[in-house]
């Protein structure tokens, strides 16, 4: 048994925790990462017991000056955190009581419950701006690409089959709606972690004159107005973890959509596609076969994605059988939410790195999309042009490409005459529709591949991108 008392709670124990539960207990091997929130939600608190008077501003200020010292120690080093005070919260409150006596008052009509709640939506404020300006980088590095190989064509693939010829260029700008859809999602996100908890107390408020709008404002918990936003339960607001899983969402849907273009780009580095080189920087070798150059930075992006999306299940796994409120389970809500960041970040800044020193090969793209197949759907879309009825049109051409494949002669180089056997409707013209560049020029409503769309889409992200 461990000989010491608890201080923070310890008044009606005889004994002080054994050193296997301080172990098993303790959280601030991880959540220390909180500290600066911590600070700032002590600070604030401090200021507003000062303002209701129930601490008098020179304490207020001694509390301050205190805490800002104990920051200092903590982003220098210099700090000893001790396992047997539990978490961040208690470690900061023991020594910072230790060297301001005034700061047994700072824990004045506040639990650790609605600190703790306080301090993740600080924290999910900032990892908002960092994830959001992370995405924004990858987007950059991706309209680069895309406006370097606007003129390069691929085929576009179903099924991994190859189906109809698409930019290089607009297969990009697909991935920069995926990411442009997260990006909203985090700004949706930061404005639902924007709502105060403090004066929740562990369960039930307080009974103490304190100022909730006070707090709210010194800390940023504002509308777009600028108005301050408290929590309206207290009891949902110490117990609720919908933004911890809102999180994990927002991030897994980031991580799948990494996981998609590190899969991508994986296959088009291949030897059998070939279309792009990947950057030296971000592949490795192997220890056996001295040739290889493997795309691992992709493959671990698509892993770590595996992890992130495990993270989600574990938050909603964990939450899902709580009574109301608080229960010490939700101490294991922060490693998921620390991963999750951690992980994303990190995926999106490689993603950024693979993608911004990725070179095309122009070669390889133009042998695989000259493949008259991928383009007759558009002798199709001819036929139907000549009155033909869609369905005919289809059936049509499929006994084109039948032929073309029991005669071994490509579908464009069936002979006239021998096309007009099955379709009086075809004519000399039908040659065109084999025209990559026809074909992309042909598609230039909203949404579509053609080149002056690809140029209003690259103009438009440019300016978002900027705002
Ligand atoms: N370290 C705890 C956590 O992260 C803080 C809250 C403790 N509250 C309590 N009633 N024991 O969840």
């Amino acid at each position: 048994m461990s000989e010491k008392k608890q201080a923070t709670w310890g008044g009606r124990f005889s004994e002080g925790p054994a050193d296997q539960m301080v172990r098993f207990s303790e959280s601030v091997s991880f959540d220390q990462r909180l500290a600066p929130y911590d600070i700032q939600g002590s600070m604030a608190h401090a200021r507003m017991l000062a303002s209701v008077g129930l601490v008098s501003e020179e304490e207020a200020a001694a509390i301050c000056s205190g805490l800002e010292r104990i920051g200092e120690e903590i982003r220098s080093g210099n700090f000893t955190w001790d396992p047997a005070f539990e978490d961040v919260h208690m470690n900061i409150e023991q020594a910072l009581t230790k060297a301001v006596p005034e700061a047994a008052k700072l824990h004045t009509a506040r639990s650790r419950n609605d600190q703790v709640a306080t301090d993740m939506r600080l924290f999910f404020m900032d990892a908002g701006e960092q994830l959001a300006s992370v995405l924004k980088g990858l987007m950059r590095a991706l309209l680069n690409q895309a406006e370097a190989v606007r003129e390069i064509a691929i085929p576009g693939y179903t099924h991994l089959q190859r189906a109809q010829p698409v930019s290089m260029a607009h297969h990009l700008l697909a991935y920069m709606e995926m990411f442009s859809r997260d990006l909203e999602r985090v700004q949706e996100f930061d404005k639902r972690a924007r709502v105060c908890p403090l004066g929740s107390g562990a369960i039930a408020g307080t009974t103490l004159p304190i100022d909730r709008e006070f707090v709210a404002r010194e800390l940023g918990f504002v509308d777009e107005q600028g108005n301050p936003q408290v929590t309206r339960n207290s009891m949902d607001a110490v117990a609720d973890r919908d933004l911890f899983i809102e999180f994990a969402g927002v991030c897994s849907l980031v991580a799948t959509h990494l996981s998609r273009v590190a899969e991508d780009i994986i296959l088009w580095s291949s030897q059998e596609f070939g279309f792009v080189r990947l950057p030296d920087a971000y592949t490795t070798g192997s220890s056996l076969m001295p040739q290889k150059k493997n795309p691992d930075s992709l493959e671990l992006i698509r892993g770590k994605s595996a992890r992130i999306m495990g993270q989600l299940t574990t938050l909603l796994t964990l939450v899902k059988g709580l009574p109301l409120t608080y229960n010490r389970d939700l101490q294991e809500d922060k490693p998921p939410v620390f991963d999750c960041l951690d992980m994303t970040l990190d995926c999106l800044l490689v993603l950024e790195g693979t993608i911004a020193g990725m070179a095309v090969n122009p070669e390889p793209c133009k042998k695989a999309v000259s493949d008259p197949l991928l383009l007759a759907t558009d002798l199709v879309d001819y036929l139907v042009l000549k009155g033909v009825p869609f369905r005919d049109a289809h059936h049509i051409v499929g006994a084109l490409v039948g032929l073309s494949e029991k005669s071994a002669c490509s579908l464009n180089d069936i002979p006239l005459d021998e096309a007009q056997k099955i379709c009086p409707q075809i004519e000399a013209d039908w040659t065109e529709c084999f025209s990559v560049k026809k074909a992309l020029s042909l598609r230039e409503r909203p949404g579509m591949p053609g080149p002056q769309q690809i140029g209003v889409e690259l103009k438009r992200w440019k300016t978002v991108l900027n705002s």
